[in-house]
């Protein structure tokens, strides 16, 4: 599958979807998250996105709070120059945007789920940011792919079980091409801590509770693999 860039002119959304009108950005309807923007439910933006678009159908509908976490983990624990960054599951994308925002790290924004697009590329749009997209299921990410990124990235992208599975199935992959750090935060579901628990055994990985900032709200674990810890 090819990936696409988001960089504010064609960003590949449907041409019926009103995100490439640059008018609609609206600095009023905005809330200011870890340096980013992000559109309140009040934007206009995306109130034409959700009248013009499909809904997205597996989650991706908000910026889900586990974001923040690792939004906040990596302020702490900044991305150095040139890396290959790769966000799972990205929903509206924010978690990916705050990297290539923050970091001169190049990003790829990943999603089974094509409807969410829409979304992370106005995000991309408000925060002046290039990224690139790509439609595709944990378990499809390519072999050249995974060769191609340095660090994977997710936040609350294991909530089923059919996706610990496959969670469990793509990290493994993705450590023995290469990949050197797997960053995944969550809230706490039981699915996730199954998945925590299987990369602490076999990975060295840790698991690491976390609350952040009062004013994003957000509790819940981060899970750190870094590379193929002695447990492999
Ligand atoms: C709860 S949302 C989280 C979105 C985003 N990471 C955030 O924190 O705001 C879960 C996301 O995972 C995506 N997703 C679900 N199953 C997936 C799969 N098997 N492969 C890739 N993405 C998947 C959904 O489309 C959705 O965007």
């Amino acid at each position: 599958m090819t990936a696409r860039v988001l960089d504010g002119k064609d960003q590949g959304a449907e041409e019926t979807c009103p995100s490439k009108d640059r008018r609609r950005i609206a600095p009023g309807h905005v809330l200011d998250r870890h340096g980013l923007q992000i559109m309140k439910h009040t934007h206009p933006a995306l109130r034409s996105l959700r009248k013009a678009c499909s809904t997205p159908s597996l989650h991706g509908t908000q910026v889900w709070r586990s974001s923040y976490m690792l939004m906040e983990y990596l302020a702490a624990h900044p991305m150095s120059r040139g890396q290959r960054v790769m966000e799972l599951g990205c929903g509206w994308g924010l978690l990916g945007i705050y990297c290539a925002k923050h970091f001169p790290v190049e990003v790829l924004l990943t999603d089974a789920d094509a409807e969410v697009f829409p979304y992370a590329e106005t995000h991309a749009r408000l925060n002046r940011v290039q990224v690139r997209t790509e439609q595709v299921r944990f378990e499809a990410i390519s072999e050249q792919r995974l060769r191609e990124h340095d660090i994977l990235l997710g936040a609350d992208i294991c909530f089923w079980p059919e996706l610990t599975t496959e969670l469990r199935r793509l990290i493994e992959r993705a450590l023995l091409l290469g990949v050197r750090q797997i960053l995944l935060a969550d809230p706490g579901r039981s699915t996730f801590l199954r998945l925590a628990d299987d990369c602490e055994r076999r990975f060295g990985a840790r698991l690491v509770p976390l609350k952040t900032a009062r004013r994003t709200g957000a509790g819940g674990h981060l899970l750190i693999i870094d590379g193929l810890g002695t447990g492999a």
